[in-house]
């Protein structure tokens, strides 16, 4: 057990070249695969301080940090403050390690604070004009749904919304594509919608939006660090995620990724030190050749750097199990409560159609009663949905969620209906 709290926290701190004082980390020859596999839960729970007075089930709104992350968090953040040093080095270091993570160059991506900056990045910056069409699913979070109308009031671009629900993939795609029209220039989806978890088939919507000549940008925030991403994989011209949500990363971390051969279609909006490659008064300015054009003035490098190491645990762990421990844990939820009286289960039960998180309502009981019931009488965090009167609850499941823990949530459920 020492051995492996020791490995893991090599596996975390491990980084080619990352210096913290002045001193090259003695793990930093450790590079990919990381030196242990995290395979029992237990122990995966064991790294996450959680407090006791309630169970955590609200990954899809904030993700708890394991342990060895906030470590390496708090103990860049004193160094850097020790020294006095922005840190900007831990920046460009974790930079090819975090694309990697996701499948990507990195030149493709820019640090960002949360999913909401890297979708309203995409949205300012792509080039349209009034009566220029895009398409979003309705159930897209404020994050994702305000860039765009903020683009709709500003430049009367026009948004046009499909709904995501239903149990074939195959008609989602369909049911998008018969709003494309001459004037549809984009396409962003949830890659798994915030209100009822729904995952959503990108492969395909990518493919629609090349054959249509789109623009296509996914809004991450709930699938990085719930399922193994490939961005290339899956061909998006742009993808942003929040840190602090599945990952575990410190609060106020994102990824913003471009396509390389994408990069000069999305105007940069903000910019400033960091974001040229060369500029003079009066006249002359040129970006930088990547996406850290987007990047500009003094940044948070312990941030970035709890950014890093929290793809460094997930990836101890192993995302394919990551993503099988979420299904397995999904499952049991939905088992136990369809043994109940007349659940009505929101979330898709097909296994490519849904991730770590379940939405239920129960025309028994008003959803604002089980909610209330559930955390005051069970002391289960949860969130509630009143997104597009969906009216129900939604729970998460993550790493450090047991199988006691669901079974918590059917026992709630089924003192709420009575
Ligand atoms: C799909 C989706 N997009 C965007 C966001 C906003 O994330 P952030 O607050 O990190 O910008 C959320 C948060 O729940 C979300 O679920």
């Amino acid at each position: 057990m020492a051995d492996r709290r020791h490995f893991l926290k090599a596996a975390v701190m491990a980084m080619p070249g990352l210096a913290v004082s002045g001193r090259t980390d003695p793990a930093s020859h450790v590079h990919s695969p990381w030196p242990v596999r995290l395979d029992d839960w237990e122990e995966i729970r064991g790294q996450y301080d959680l407090w006791d007075a309630r169970t955590y089930l609200n990954t899809g709104g904030l993700g708890p940090s394991p342990r060895p992350v906030l470590d390496r968090f708090r103990e860049v953040m004193d160094d850097l403050q020790l020294r006095s040093e922005t840190g900007h080095n831990l920046i460009e270091a974790a930079r090819e390690p975090v694309a990697r993570f996701f499948g990507a160059s990195e030149e493709e991506i820019a640090f960002t604070r949360n999913a909401t900056e890297g979708n309203a990045i995409v949205a300012s910056g792509l080039a349209l004009k009034a009566g220029d069409e895009i398409i979003i699913d309705a159930h897209a979070h404020p994050g994702g749904a305000i860039p765009w109308l903020n683009r709709w009031k500003q430049d009367g671009i026009v948004v046009r919304t499909f709904d995501p629900s239903g149990t074939d993939a195959a008609g989602i795609v369909s049911r998008m594509e018969d709003l494309i029209t001459s004037r549809t220039r984009a396409i962003q989806v949830s890659h798994v919608t915030a209100p009822t978890g729904i995952l959503l088939p990108v492969e395909e919507i990518a493919d629609l939006a090349r054959r249509h000549g789109c623009w296509f940008h996914i809004d991450g925030a709930q699938s990085a660090g719930m399922m193994p991403i490939d961005l290339h994989a899956i061909g998006c011209d742009s993808w942003a995620t929040s840190g602090h949500k599945w990952l575990g990363a410190p609060h106020g971390t994102g990824i913003l990724f471009i396509r390389r051969d994408g990069l000069d279609r999305i105007r940069p909006t903000e910019v400033g030190a960091y974001s040229d490659a060369g500029y003079a008064l009066p006249d002359q300015l040129d970006y930088i050749q990547t996406a850290r054009r987007h990047e500009s003035g003094t940044r948070n490098a312990p941030l970035v750097e709890g950014l890093r190491s929290a793809c460094a645990f997930m990836d101890t762990i192993g995302m394919h199990q990551v993503r099988n421990r979420g299904l397995a844990l999904t499952a049991r939820l939905r088992k136990g409560l369809s043994a109940l009286d007349d659940m009505d289960i929101l979330t898709p039960q097909a296994r490519e159609m849904h991730g770590s998180i379940l939405t239920f309502r129960s025309p028994a009981v008003p959803f604002r009663d089980l909610y209330r019931h559930l955390t005051q009488e069970h002391r289960l965090r949860i969130r509630i949905v009143t997104e597009v009167d969906l009216n129900a609850v939604r729970i998460s499941l993550h790493v450090f969620n047991s199988e006691a823990d669901v079974d918590r949530v059917v026992e709630g459920v089924r003192a709420a209906i009575g």
